[in-house]
């Protein structure tokens, strides 16, 4: 049965030889089985027939007796080879004639048996009873080959012959045949192993028959066509499913990084906040320190603004009540100082603290030029040296050739008589002050003021430049506000300059400026100055010989009797006053006046109207009006000059700058008139 195991080929081949043997064998089987049937029933009926033949020719000499006739008849025998032996037995049975074949053994049975054949080993024996009219004569005896067994031995060499040439016939045609059976079973096999290593689900078998191979080979292909099908539908779902997952991959990422971002973000936030809630809690302190700085300016005000007061008011108190009135012109002299003294220093508060407030509003306009500084520095040479006397401090100021910067040559001025003040002011008794100028670079000029004075502790110079923060100088015996330095910072630093301190407590300070640098400039602030003295004495001489009327309006008495003092040693002027704008109006037009000194602030009609009305009517539209106010913010000023006002002079009356401003209006009048 090893045929049938395997490869389909060797079952095949199994099963087409075995059918091939049995079918051989079977037909053998019939064959020799139907030749030895014919065979034994021939050679039966043969010998039969040859039995009767010989009985017939043998009856006369049985009945005559005559065994010699018989055995002649035997003797014809002998020309059949396959004929071994024969005998004729008599009626009594006893054995009349006899023959036997060459090589044969002579025995013969000792009585006939009964008629019939029988086989006996290798021999077929017939007996056959000799009957003549009715009456046996006696019983033939024949004994003859019988070769039913050679023959079998023939037919099985024959058959195996045979069966071994049908099985090879059947190998060679089931060779043959079986490719047609299993080539598409190989080829389904074959596509199946190809799709399975290549992963190709496309691939088909080819049909070539209609037969089960063919509906196998369908079957296939459909199959793979389902699986193709499942394939696609399952690689597509795989790329969407990866696609997914990158798709998720590449979200996770930006959530990651917005995560990190995020983090980043609150970290910077934080940091912000944190740094915001530092700058917040210094805003507070710092909000908290002004605010106590502003507490203690306005005490430090209200006590400065009452010292001065206090000289004022006692002095004028003095003089009203008549009682102590001075006797001697130098008590007389020192009342007024006293009083003068008292209303400059008035005066120079609240100029710093309205410098301070136009500053820091931003409203400073600056005219921007080339400082010559070695001008500037002698001017505030003379300035401070009375101070300095005062104090026995010794200042040394360089010689500067012609350097100049780019600065407004007031608010420079300024600066440095802050900076130099303060140098004076805190310097120790016999000290000095030591001013230098520098060039650290072509663009900067360096000025710096160095003193020997009681120096600043570090952390002074951190709360340096807070408005009213006096560093511990409240208590001292030094006069000032605390808004110097801070007033200097930003007008330095409004000029394009920077501001800068060095201290060693206990022995001195030094602060510089630098400034822009600038080329000198072709007109000179000396010439300038020079020509407008020079068209002063032009005016003064202008108005010599000649009586000039000035009005003046205001409705403050105390003010029109200060003009009247300021006014009475002038032998060219007549005095004229008008209590309020509109007796002003009525008075110009009817004197004519050369001059009008306006008070701005006035009941029913202000000084800005009056001038309008003044302006408008031709007898007085031509007659200079210099304004008197207390309003000295410069907007007002300039509005005033643009309403059309001929100066613009501010309370408290700065008795030189009322007379020039006068003269000024009167040699424009004098002019006129020569013109
Ligand atoms: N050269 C200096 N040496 C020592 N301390 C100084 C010097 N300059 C200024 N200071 C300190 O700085 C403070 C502020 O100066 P700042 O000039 O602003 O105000 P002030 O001099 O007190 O008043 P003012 O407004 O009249 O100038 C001073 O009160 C003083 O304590
Ligand atoms: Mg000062």
């Amino acid at each position: 049965m090893l045929l049938f195991r395997g490869s389909l080929r060797r079952k095949l081949l199994g099963v087409m030889l075995l059918t091939t043997l049995v079918a051989v064998i079977v037909a053998l089987a019939a064959m020799i089985a139907y030749d030895l049937r014919t065979y034994h029933e021939g050679w039966v009926s043969d010998v039969s027939a040859q039995a009767e033949l010989l009985g017939r020719t043998t009856a006369p000499a049985l009945t005559f007796d005559d065994a010699r006739v018989a055995r002649e008849n035997l003797e014809l025998l002998r020309f059949q080879p396959k004929m071994r032996a024969a005998a004729i037995y008599g009626a009594n049975g006893a054995l009349f004639a006899t023959f036997v074949a060459n090589g044969t053994n002579g025995e013969f049975p000792p009585l006939p048996g009964a008629d019939g054949a029988s086989v006996e080993q290798r021999s077929l024996v017939v007996f056959r009873r000799i009957v003549d009219h009715g009456q046996i004569l006696g019983t033939v005896y024949l004994r003859a080959d019988y070769e039913l067994f050679d023959r079998v031995l023939n037919y099985a060499g024959i058959a195996l012959l045979v069966t071994l040439i049908a099985m090879l016939v059947a190998w060679a045609v089931s060779l043959w045949l079986q490719r047609i059976v299993t080539h598409p079973i190989l080829a389904v096999g074959m596509t199946a192993r190809k799709v399975v290593e290549q992963r190709d689900y496309s691939r088909r078998v080819e049909k070539r028959s209609d037969d089960e191979l063919g509906a196998l080979i369908d079957a296939f292909n459909n199959m793979m066509g389902e699986i193709e099908k499942r394939t696609e539908a399952l690689e597509a779902s795989n790329r969407d499913k990866e696609r997914e997952v990158e798709e998720r991959r590449v979200a996770q990422l930006q959530v990651m990084r917005l995560n990190e971002e995020l983090e980043q973000r609150v970290q910077e936030r934080t940091a912000q906040l944190e740094r915001s809630n530092k700058d917040l809690a210094l805003a507070t302190a710092e909000a908290n320190e002004a605010n106590r700085a502003k507490s203690e300016f306005l005490s430090n005000m209200s006590h400065e603004l009452r010292t001065p007061l206090n000289a004022i008011l006692g002095f004028g108190q003095l003089l009203a009540s008549g009682d102590k009135l001075p006797t001697t012109p130098q008590q007389k002299k020192k009342f007024a100082d006293h009083i003068v003294e008292g209303g400059n220093h008035l005066l120079a508060l609240i100029n710093d603290v309205l410098n301070l407030a136009q500053i820091e509003a931003g409203k400073v306009s600056l005219s921007l030029e080339s400082v010559m500084l070695v001008d500037l520095l002698s001017e505030c040479q003379t300035m401070l040296e009375p101070l300095a006397k005062k104090r026995d401090v010794r200042l040394f100021f360089p010689q500067p050739g012609n350097l100049c910067v780019h600065a407004d040559r007031t608010r420079l001025k300024q600066v440095l008589l802050n900076l130099l003040s303060n140098a004076v002011k805190y310097n120790r008794e016999t000290g000095s002050v030591v001013v230098d100028c520098q060039v650290p670079t072509r663009e900067r000029i360096r000025i710096s003021v160095q003193d020997t004075g009681i120096g600043l502790q570090p952390d002074q110079i951190k709360a340096l430049y807070q408005p009213f923060n006096r560093l511990g100088q409240e208590t001292g015996d030094q006069q000032g506000t605390g808004i110097g330095l801070v007033v200097t910072k930003h007008l330095v630093e409004l000029m394009g300059g920077e501001i800068g301190v060095k201290s060693t407590p206990g022995s001195g300070t030094l602060f510089w400026i630098d400034m822009l640098a600038s080329q000198p400039n072709s007109t000179d602030p000396r010439q300038h100055s020079e020509s407008v003295v020079a068209e002063s004495d032009v005016a003064g001489s202008g108005g010599a010989g000649l009586l000039s009327t000035v009005l003046c309006v205001e409705d403050n008495l105390a003010s029109v009797s200060l003009i009247q003092a300021a006014l009475a040693g002038r032998r060219d002027l007549r005095l004229l006053t008008a209590p309020n704008g509109q007796v002003g109006v009525e008075m110009a037009r009817t004197h004519r006046p050369d001059v009008i000194l306006m008070d701005n602030n006035m009941p029913l009609l202000s000084g800005r109207d009056a001038l309008l009305i003044l302006r408008g009517d031709p007898k007085t539209a031509d007659i200079p009006v210099i304004a008197i106010s207390a309003n000295a913010m410069p907007t007002a000023i300039a509005a005033g000059i643009n309403a059309g006002f001929f100066r613009y002079v501010t309370k408290p009356i700065a008795l030189p700058e009322l007379l020039e401003a006068l003269d000024g209006a009167l040699a424009l009048v004098a002019s006129r008139k020569t013109s």
